[in-house]
This record gives C-alpha cells, sequence and structure tokens, in this order.
C-alpha cells in the first residue's frame, strides 16, 4: 500500500511538472572511430550547483553509466569503465538548459537507446531518450572475414601447385640418392667379378 501510494506521488510529481526535457536528435548514426556529440535540452537556465544528471546506456543484456553529474561535479568514479576517458560534456551551454556529450572513438558495442535522466533542484525532473547505431567502419578488414571465394579457389590451387612441385623435388632427390648409393655397389661388384 506504501509503496502504491509513493509511486503514485512519485508519478504525478513528475508528469505533472512543467520541467522539460528534450532531445535535439531522436536517433544517431555513426560508424567505429567516429566521434559524436549527443545533445539534450531542457527548459530552464540554471546554476551549475541545481544540476543532477545521471546518463546511461541500455543494450538489451545490460546498462552501463556514461555520464554522472552531482551538483554541477562529475563524478568519474559512476562511470563504466567502456566509457572511461571518451565522454567530455560542455559546462557553459548546460547553464543554458543544453547537456552535450561527446563521445569519441566510437566502438559498436555503444549501440543502443541513451537515456538522460536530468533533475533541477526546486524545478523539476525528466529524462528523455535517443538513440545510437554505431556501425563496423567500412574499411577491408585483414583475412579470415574478406577472403572471396575465388581467393579461396586460387589458394588451394597455388597449395596443389606447390605440392606438386615439392613432389617432384621429392623425387628426383630419392632418385638421385638411390642412383649415387647403387653406384659404388655396381662398381665394386664389376671389380670383383
Ligand atoms: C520539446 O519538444 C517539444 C515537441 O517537439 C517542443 O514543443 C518543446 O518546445 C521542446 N522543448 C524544449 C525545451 O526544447
Ligand atoms: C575525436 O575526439 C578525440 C578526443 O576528443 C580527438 O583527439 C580526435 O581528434 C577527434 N577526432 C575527430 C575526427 O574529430
Ligand atoms: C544500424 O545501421 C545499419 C546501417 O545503416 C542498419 O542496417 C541497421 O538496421 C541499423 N540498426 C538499428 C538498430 O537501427
Amino acid at each position: 500500500m506504501i509503496f502504491i501510494l509513493l509511486l503514485l506521488l512519485f508519478l504525478t510529481c513528475c508528469v505533472s511538472g512543467t520541467f522539460v526535457v528534450n532531445v535535439t536528435q531522436a536517433s544517431y548514426q555513426a560508424e567505429e572511430n567516429q566521434n559524436i556529440t549527443l545533445e539534450w535540452t531542457f527548459s530552464t537556465r540554471t546554476s551549475l550547483k541545481s544540476v543532477y544528471i545521471v546518463c546511461e546506456m541500455f543494450t538489451e543484456t545490460r546498462i552501463s553509466v556514461l555520464f554522472h553529474l552531482h551538483q554541477g561535479v562529475e563524478s568519474p568514479e559512476s562511470q563504466d569503465p567502456q566509457f572511461a576517458g571518451r565522454v567530455q560534456w560542455d559546462k557553459d551551454v548546460l547553464t543554458e538548459g543544453r547537456l552535450t556529450l561527446h563521445v569519441s572513438r566510437l566502438r559498436t558495442s555503444d549501440s543502443g537507446f541513451y537515456v538522460c535522466d536530468i533533475l533541477i533542484k526546486s524545478e523539476g525532473r525528466n529524462s528523455r531518450r535517443c538513440w545510437l547505431n554505431v556501425t563496423a567502419a567500412a574499411e577491408p578488414r585483414p583475412l579470415t572475414q574478406t577472403v572471396k571465394p575465388h581467393q579461396k579457389i586460387q589458394g588451394i590451387i597455388a597449395l596443389y601447385i606447390g605440392l606438386g612441385i615439392s613432389a617432384v623435388a621429392l623425387l628426383a632427390l630419392f632418385v638421385s640418392l638411390t642412383l649415387s648409393f647403387l653406384r659404388p655397389v655396381y662398381t665394386t661388384g664389376i671389380e670383383k667379378a
């Protein structure tokens, strides 16, 4: 019962609040190793000290914190190691109602949706999400993945030619060894006869 009351209280607080958080782009598309700027906007100007933010990335299997701001101060210890040293924010625009997160050296594992929960003291709290899709870099990858069928066949032909040459060489070596081994026997046999 108490739980339901608390839940109702929580819902009314946040639904009726006039504090609005938006995203400037609902989804972003990027390639591996590129940098990107994810942006959220909110409806008030504020002092840094009143700002609390938690931004998380959601995939089907996990949730990772990429940004945590407490009273305007970043707390990197809450950040998931996946994002360590790759997320930068802009203090100046935050007080104007824009949260910009520069994520550098993107990885395909950064794909997912990003939720920033923004709380401004005595204003309200709200959150919004956007999608990020990071695709693998288009440049050719070494070996295994890009071996084409005809390259495979060429490889096999080369292998057979190589094997053939070695077989002939081995045979020649065998024949010459046998001959050089037999010759003395012949000659000595002839001498004795
Ligand atoms: C948020 O988006 C809605 C609809 O797109 C728009 O009406 C509103 O002005 C936006 N608010 C902010 C703070 O950007
Ligand atoms: C991406 O960001 C990193 C670190 O902030 C920077 O060193 C690099 O030059 C940026 N690359 C591009 C293409 O902007
Ligand atoms: C991500 O981008 C690729 C290439 O544009 C596309 O094929 C794929 O459907 C996208 N995935 C999602 C989840 O949007």
